[in-house]
């Protein structure tokens, strides 16, 4: 059975800064979605990380489809009175066109969708991301799918013998969509040196060349590029089919132990550790750490199970520590240096207006 999974996510409004939407505003989208998805959806789980709220839905209408895009749409706009009612910050801070033209991709959502043949078997994760952008997954795709240190289903299973085919986005351009195909294993160093630039190379799909199948899709959204200015951070979601033809779940899952330093934080403009954190969680030390949640499922002919915390497992308390000692450390060095975004990324910011009069005050001596 053909089947497409649909996640739509945006930051509509929150509690106390950018902490996370209020329990009403999250029930508003999910009986938005209940009631606009009765003839469209088979399934759905709406939940947030930090101050995003991410609708994940499963149908059969293909991907891009105008109807799932309103539905999302119209339930963001709801949700937003609600936001605006409570008084939440930033109601409404992701829709950032007036007018719905058929889909959301340059509206300012964020979303990622696959169709795909459901496996007898279908496991999959659901991957949300607060405080940071779409790079911060090139490091744990590229290990997952990439390395045998971390991935022994690269040397142990023939199924994965073929490797794979990544889709690479040049998210600075703005004229349309620049990509670039690259194989593994054979262009391994060729992927390496565009992943090593997160902020402007971006993994946008991952595809099996042993069986043809798609194994991950994710957000590529940048909105500065939407709005022209910082508005927010973009906050990529992402899925990944897993096992089989795919990495199994504990090596998708491996790579986050390492807590790399992404771009995101206070105010969109810092270098701090991505955090694993369980589903539903909150921000709280410097609008960060960055943090990102997965929930893992089966699915039957587009039915979903409940969802499975996997980052709620004790072993990632032990990673959190680690990690928020090295978010502190690096908070000590404040401003300085690798603590903050190079000028390009800060470009959006109000810092430009004040490098430019000071650019005006120097003087060449004698
Ligand atoms: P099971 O034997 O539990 O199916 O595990 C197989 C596997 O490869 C896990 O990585
Ligand atoms: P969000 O993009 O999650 O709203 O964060 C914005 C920010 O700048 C926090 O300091
Ligand atoms: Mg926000
Ligand atoms: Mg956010």
């Amino acid at each position: 059975m053909k089947i497409t999974l649909s996640v739509i996510k945006a930051d509509i409004g929150s509690i106390g800064g950018h902490i996370r939407p209020s329990h009403r505003l999250v029930e508003t989208v999910k009986s938005c979605v209940e009631r606009g998805g009765k003839d469209l959806l088979i399934d759905h789980y709406v939940s947030y990380t930090g101050d995003d709220i991410a609708i994940l839905m499963t149908h059969q209408r293909g991907v891009g489809d105008d109807e799932i895009h309103r539905l999302a749409w119209n339930a963001f706009l709801e949700g937003t009175e609600v936001a605006r009612e409570q008084g939440l910050y930033g109601a409404g801070q992701d829709l950032l066109k007036d007018a719905f033209s058929g889909n959301v991709r340059g509206m300012g959502p964020a979303v990622t969708e696959m169709e795909f043949d459901e496996r007898p078997g279908e496991p999959f994760l659901f991957f949300a991301a607060d405080k940071t952008d779409p790079g911060a997954y090139n490091l744990p795709l590229y290990e997952a799918f990439c390395d045998p240190m971390n991935t022994p289903g690269l040397m142990l299973s023939p199924e994965m013998a073929g490797g794979f085919r990544f889709t690479v986005m040049d998210v600075n351009c703005t004229e349309g969509d620049r990509v670039i195909e690259l194989v593994t294993p054979e262009e391994i160093y060729d992927l390496a040196a565009l992943l090593r630039n997160p902020e402007r190379f971006v993994v946008e799909a991952v595809w099996s060349r042993e069986t043809g199948e798609q194994a991950a899709c994710l957000s590529t959204s940048r909105l500065h590029n939407i709005a022209g200015k910082y508005t927010g951070k973009d906050d990529p979601v992402m899925l990944v089919r897993v096992q089989k033809a795919f990495p199994a779940t504990g090596e998708v899952l491996a790579p986050y132990a390492v807590g790399p330093y992404v771009a995101g934080a206070m105010r969109g403009s810092h270098n701090m550790p991505l955090m694993p954190i369980g589903l539903n969680g909150d921000i709280s030390y410097f609008d960060g750490p960055p943090v990102v949640s997965c929930a893992a499922f089966a699915i039957q002919n587009g039915k979903l199970t409940e969802a499975v915390d996997v980052f709620g497992h004790p072993f990632w308390q032990h990673i959190r520590q680690k990690i928020a000692e090295k978010a502190v450390d690096m908070r000590r060095q404040g401003f300085f240096g690798a603590a903050m975004l190079p000028r390009e990324e800060l470009e959006y910011t109000g810092i430009m207006e004040k490098l430019d009069r000071l650019d005006r005050r120097f003087q060449l001596r004698g």
